[in-house]
């Protein structure tokens, strides 16, 4: 059984498409142990307690700098014991010691086509805002797995979505969020959870 600690920053839409997955089967042999934030007023945060999961906030606010925040963050994660390190919605840039804790085991979802409209700056509403500025016809969300860099580690799952005529920052991301993101960050713990995925050469390879 994958054990995930699961790092949150905001509303939790991510987070919840993960439990709706386990509950209904699309996720099998993993389970969400604990819930992180750096934001004590997440609604992921109460999203997990509603589901009877331990849900944590360790707050920048909480510490001196930067350097003790990032080893509470360390600490907090590895007490839990887990398996993977999913972030999901999460808007805090992890910590050098953290990917050297879990390589090749921790991912993000990213709401973009990377290597398009990612990197420092490219998060949340932003990227839809450049998606829109730009005139694209095509965007969608990508989950990869996290490396030192921002946005650059091996490429686990995309999904396109259309830019419709019209299309909002906020209605784009709505339907990155339903289309996109909501199916392929579930369906990437699911394999990993069950062997499905590896990484050779720098590049995912998935044992459907
Ligand atoms: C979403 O746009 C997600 O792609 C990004 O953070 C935003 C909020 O995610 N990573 P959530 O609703 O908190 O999961």
């Amino acid at each position: 059984m994958l054990k995930m600690a699961v790092l949150v920053s905001g509303g939790g839409t991510n987070l919840q498409a993960i439990l709706d997955a386990i509950e209904e089967g699309r996720i099998a042999n993993a389970s969400v142990g604990v819930v992180i934030s750096n934001n004590p007023g997440a609604y992921a945060l109460e999203r997990a307690r509603s589901h009877g999961i331990e849900a944590v906030c360790v707050s920048p606010a909480s510490y001196a700098d930067r350097e003790c925040y990032h080893g509470a963050l360390v600490q907090t994660v590895q007490s839990y014991q887990v398996d993977l390190v999913v972030l999901a919605g999460c808007m805090v840039v992890m910590p050098k010691a953290m990917i050297e804790a879990y390589p090749d085991r921790i991912i993000n979802i990213h709401p973009a086509l990377i290597p398009s409209f990612c990197g420092t700056g490219f998060h949340g509403l932003s990227v839809h805002e450049k998606v829109l500025e730009r005139g694209v016809k095509v965007t969608g969300a990508t989950v990869h797995f996290v490396d030192e860099g921002t946005d650059t580690g091996p490429i686990i799952l995309q999904k396109a979505v259309d830019v419709l005529q019209g299309d909002t920052p906020e209605t784009l991301q709505r339907r990155v969020m339903e289309q996109a993101e909501w199916q392929i960050l579930p369906r990437a713990i699911h394999l990993i959870a069950n062997g499905k995925v590896s990484v050779e050469q720098g590049k995912v390879v998935i044992k459907e």
